[in-house]
């Protein structure tokens, strides 16, 4: 019998520089990612502590003096990726982007932290990492939320880590590309174009990017500046999952928390209102524009995972879950299969994503036991048949985008051997 667990870790060594892991062994993304990093941290987690520990701490090496953690860090400056470290023009200590990405920190290191014991001489480290770890999250609520909404804002699809999801059409719709754009994107010469974004989407995404570098990515200005401005449901169901991890590291190692606390029952008010109870579905805010969106991403169920006080609610939530792909041989497809936008292959718009497969499962473990089971079953079964890709069609199973997907071998090691 092939040893998945084996094949699992040695594509995390694989992939792994000094001190930080790729998201892959190709080209296709030749740098570290923030929320991959979160993830590939909890891999490692389960056969070598030490490389988790680091791949967190060099992570947070590259915090910007704000708070704000980047969602590229640019170690190697030699790469073809697009857009580069020259084109971003920015970081604190390591050149990085000037965008983030979900953050799952405070999660999966209060995840490494109940298995494992820490010794008393890295304690220390442990509150150092903890303590950067509350400035992100305060930078989020500043910058991110400066009329204390409750919600927090991405000003750019690629902060929400589903780059390319239908969610955000509209407002992408919305912007005018740039006079005289030029660019050359180097992902779609690593995978084949009909799974990546369209050219008018890149061309969006760049006039985006130009934009918050000509306000020098200045976080005061920029909620009401950015071209693009969206409240996500399922960003912001990680955000409040993250700060309840959080507040239960702080305390644990005696450290000041009050004032997260308000801010979390806030949001835990204001997220519900994101669910429309009458038409079942969630509503994202397009905030730039004043408009809502409704679109049905697995991204939502997320709100499952933020561990919402409501049981009625949930109840509903998880009913509606049960009846966005669940009938075929594998789920959880990104977007819902009969819903017009969806695309079998292209990535976001369709495809089974293991992250957002371990993040409902997470969030379904203490809610709905049999339902989690199932899912952990379907997400070990498809990657033991099909491999560790980075995405797969939820029609065939078929693997896409790159090998040897770090995330994917991290989170397959932990729902093998969880406890
Ligand atoms: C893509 C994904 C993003 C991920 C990155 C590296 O851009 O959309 O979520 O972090 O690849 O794997």
């Amino acid at each position: 019998m092939k040893d998945f667990i084996t094949e699992a870790k040695k594509i995390l060594i694989g992939n792994r520089k000094d001190g930080y892991t790729l998201p892959t062994n190709n080209k296709l993304y030749p740098a570290q990612w923030n929320w991959d990093s979160g993830f590939i941290a909890l891999g490692y987690s389960y056969f070598n502590l030490k490389f988790a520990l680091e791949e967190i701490k060099t992570l947070l090496r590259g915090q910007w003096k704000d708070g704000m953690i980047p969602h590229i860090l640019f170690h190697d400056l030699n790469t073809n990726y697009y857009p580069n470290h020259s084109v971003w023009a920015c970081g604190n200590k390591i050149h990085s982007s000037g965008i983030t990405q979900p953050p799952v920190l405070a999660i999966i290191l209060k995840i490494i932290l109940d298995k494992n014991k820490i010794k008393d001489k890295e304690i220390s480290k442990i509150k150092n990492i903890i303590k950067k770890i509350k400035k992100y999250h305060e930078w989020f609520i500043k910058y991110r939320d400066p009329n204390n909404s409750g919600l927090v804002s991405i000003l750019h699809p690629w902060e929400s880590g589903y780059d390319n999801s239908p969610l955000w059409d509209e407002p992408m719709n919305k912007i005018k590309v740039e006079k005289n754009l030029k660019y050359k994107r180097g992902d779609n010469k690593v995978v084949n174009p009909k799974y990546r974004p369209l050219d008018i989407d890149y061309d969006r995404y760049v006039t985006i990017k130009n934009h918050l570098r000509k306000n020098k990515y200045n976080p005061k200005k920029l909620y009401n500046k950015s071209l693009f401005n969206v409240v996500d449901v399922g960003f912001n169901s990680i955000f409040l999952k993250a700060n309840k991890d959080l507040i239960k590291l702080l305390k644990k190692f005696n450290l000041k928390y009050k004032d997260l606390q308000k801010y979390i029952s806030h949001s835990e008010n204001k997220i519900i209102k994101l669910y429309d109870k009458k038409k079942n579905n969630f509503i994202n805010f397009d905030l730039k524009n004043k408009k809502k969106i409704r679109i049905p991403s697995i991204t939502n169920y997320f709100v499952l995972f933020a561990d919402l006080k409501d049981k009625k609610i949930n109840n509903k939530i998880i009913k509606s879950l049960k009846k966005h792909n669940t009938k075929g041989k594998f789920f959880f497809s990104s977007v819902k299969p009969n819903h017009y936008k969806f695309e079998e292959k292209r990535y976001w718009r369709g495809p089974i994503w293991i992250n957002c497969n371990w993040i409902i499962y997470q969030g379904l473990k203490n809610k709905d036991k049999n339902f989690a089971k199932k899912i952990k079953k379907k997400t070990i079964d498809l990657v033991k048949e099909k491999g560790f890709h980075e995405y797969y069609s939820y029609k065939t199973g078929e693997g896409f985008g790159a090998n040897n997907f770090s995330w994917t071998a991290s989170l397959f090691l932990d729902l093998m051997l969880e406890r």
